[in-house]
């Protein structure tokens, strides 16, 4: 499943070195951070974690015990402490914490003085709720401010929190309501998404109808939706929140507790809930916040243009750089709408320096015309950044052409939900970054590329990445599922070696290039969805007998679904029958799930094992001829299935 090769660019040629310029006002332009953060990487990662505000110190920095590892042993800490209160006691109550942008153009700056009041409002009203520390709280909430002030309340009083996307459908949000046994929910009347309202509330109300454990729901007024509230259950956010006290004591939490959940796709189609810990994460995505985003809090303002219900709006929209005491933009609803000029207006406006974003928001910008960041005045970007899929070296070269105006270097920081923080990429003040490539480990990280057998590659050869070691930011486990845990990163290549599920190659030089996944993962528009889950929402259908995904390579949104059906007796392979299972898909998982193409087949290829050969529906998505077909057990089904995907594609 991996993208066009990315590699052919390779060793130095077209490699940038960072500009002069960049390079004398940064705070981490000396390459020795490397050496002196490898000579005692513990040690290293202990000065990061002295930047946060404890209560306690911690006895011991890392206990290893494989693959379970726990971080600053006996150290506690409030999350919110470090990212609120201790700014606003230092007199930077009155500095903006968030630029918010709705979608309709209403705008509101949040101040960390003001943004701590609201917590503690939210965070006294959940304790009325009921809500204890180690219970879970559910966010489903589009860009709005109180996303922000739902999580770091829940942080306040030690309830993990599970921000599930807003995009999702509801079986999705059941699906994660019910794994997390989550007591309480968080969301709106409804969402803005270009021009239209999604209606949040009522997914949520038939999601609820699936959770018992949910026994009260919050509403955020947001576009005075008619909704529905339960006697006893549901409460509008302002009013609950209107009456409580701004001030709130916060937990004394432990290093090692969970500071919140968030559900990911794996390779079942059961999401998988990754928890996070306290300490180890907060240390992590402050310190990578700081050295990769080179972030000075007197100078930069900082947009993290990602949807917050993933793992990189956690990180990089809320932790790091609320811990780092940052000036950030928060804005809600698509970046092209209403005008494909909305982001440079957003940046112009409000004097972005970094811009941090997705491979497929900037493939879209680019789409939308190359020119058009141009008739802005974008001086004020300093840095620009990429995460979640490779970025193509020409989509990099116009990023930093177009919209970084030559003078502005590009971290493409690799990392995952599971890694909490950024792992790989270039320090934009010392890495001749090549376009494509992540580089590098960061300091304090390892990582090796190895063979089916553990062993690493020799430089030019291609790989399974993987991490030989702890890191602070690491996933603590999977929610209830230890073994699960142990299972899918921990057993590939022994219980001491992370297995990441992506492939990589080392070039010439050591740098990293990313080849996609090792699994059945898609990435559509950025997001992470998982052909099994996918899988599961279709054959949910009544219609539908058997199906099996497959990601063609798309030049926008890196993979579009195209789901291979085979219909029960009596169900005919109309038009509006495709359509029908198109619809029924995105109303239960979410529009991003919608397949592209529908094929509908005799029967799925299966091996004479009785496992679906995936080659074959990914050559065929792709419109490649097909490879070996030898081990199928009907060898004639290849034409059929040929000829079934070339007439659903003429009707794509
Ligand atoms: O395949 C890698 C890809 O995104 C996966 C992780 O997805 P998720 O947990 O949703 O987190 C995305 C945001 C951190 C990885 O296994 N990926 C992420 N960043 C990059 C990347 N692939 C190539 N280059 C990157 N910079």
């Amino acid at each position: 499943m991996s993208h066009a090769p990315l590699g052919s660019v390779d060793g130095a040629r077209g490699a940038v070195p960072p500009p002069q310029e960049f390079v004398a006002r940064s705070r981490y332009a000396d390459p020795g951070v490397y050496d002196e953060a490898e000579a005692d990487w513990v040690g290293w990662w202990e000065h990061q974690a002295h930047a946060l505000a404890w209560t306690r110190p911690w006895d011991e920095p890392l206990a290893w015990d494989p693959p379970f590892a726990r971080w600053f042993v006996g150290g506690r800490l409030n999350a919110s402490v470090s990212c609120l209160d201790r700014h606003v006691e230092a007199g930077h109550g009155g500095q903006v914490a968030y630029h918010w942008v709705g979608e309709p153009g209403d705008r509101r700056d949040l101040t960390y003085a003001e943004l701590a009041k609201q917590v503690g409002r939210l965070a006294n009203a959940l304790r009325g709720l009921g809500v204890a520390r180690g219970d879970r709280v559910a966010i489903y909430l589009p860009m709005v401010p109180e996303l922000v002030v739902a999580m770091l309340a829940c942080a306040r009083i030690g309830a993990p929190h599970s921000v599930v996307y807003a995009g999702f459908g509801a079986q999705a949000l059941a699906d994660r309501l019910v794994d997390a046994e989550a007591k309480v929910l968080i969301t709106a009347d409804g969402a803005h998404r270009r021009g239209e309202v999604l209606p949040l509330k009522r997914v949520a109300d038939v999601a609820m109808g699936a959770a018992e454990s949910v026994r009260a729901c919050l509403v955020v007024r947001r576009t005075n939706s008619d909704v529905r509230l339960m006697p006893g259950r549901d409460a509008w956010y302002d009013e609950v929140v209107g009456q409580a006290s701004p001030t709130c004591e916060p937990e004394a939490m432990d290093a090692e507790d969970p500071l919140f959940l968030l559900y990911t796709s794996g390779t079942t189609g059961t999401p998988k809930g990754i928890v996070h810990r306290t300490g180890g994460y907060l240390t992590h995505v402050a310190a990578t916040h700081r050295m990769v985003f080179d972030h000075d809090p007197d100078r930069d303002v900082f947009w993290c243009a990602v949807n917050f219900g993933w793992i990189t709006g956690h990180s990089y929209g809320v932790y790091g750089p609320l811990a780092n005491r940052a000036t950030s933009v928060l804005a809600e609803g698509a970046l092209d709408h209403p005008s494909p000029d909305r982001a440079w207006r957003i940046a112009e406006l409000d004097g972005v320096t970094t811009l941090y974003t997705t491979p497929a928001i900037i493939r879209a910008f680019r789409a939308a015309g190359e020119d058009r960041p141009a008739a802005h005045d974008l001086s004020s970007l300093r840095l620009l950044g990429s995460v979640g899929e490779p970025i193509e070296p020409e989509v990099w070269r116009w990023y930093h052409e177009a919209v970084g105006g030559g003078r502005c270097p590009i971290v493409d920081t690799w990392w995952q939900a599971e890694t909490g923080g950024m792992m790989l990429s270039p320090l934009p003040a010392i890495t001749e970054a090549k376009p494509g490539s992540a580089m590098r480990p960061l300091p304090g990280i390892e990582a090796s590329v190895v063979d089916d057998e553990g062993a690493a590659v020799e430089r030019g050869q291609a790989g399974h990445l993987t991490v030989p070691r702890p890191w602070p930011g690491m996933l603590q486990t999977i929610w209830g599922d230890d073994e699960r845990y142990r299972r899918t990163y921990w057993s590939r290549f022994g219980d001491e070696v992370y297995a990441t599920g992506d492939r990589a190659r080392v070039d010439d030089d050591g740098d990293l290039w990313l080849l996609g996944r090792d699994d059945e993962v898609l990435k559509v528009a950025g997001h992470r969805l998982s052909s099994a889950e996918l899988e599961a929402a279709i054959v949910d259908h009544r219609a539908v007998a058997e199906a099996a995904v497959a990601g063609r390579a798309d030049p926008l949104v890196g993979h579009a679904i195209v789901a291979f059906v085979r219909l029960r007796p009596g169900y005919d392979a109309d038009p509006a029958r495709v359509a029908q299972l198109r619809e029924h898909v995105a109303a239960r998982f979410g529009a991003i799930a919608r397949p592209e193409t529908i094929v509908v087949v005799d029967d799925l290829p299966k091996t004479r094992a009785g496992t679906i050969m995936r080659r074959l529906l990914e050559d065929l998505a792709e419109g490649r001829a097909p490879g070996d077909t030898s081990a199928l057990d009907d060898p004639d089904l290849v034409a059929h299935l040929v000829e079934a995907t070339a007439e659903a594609t003429g009707r794509r």
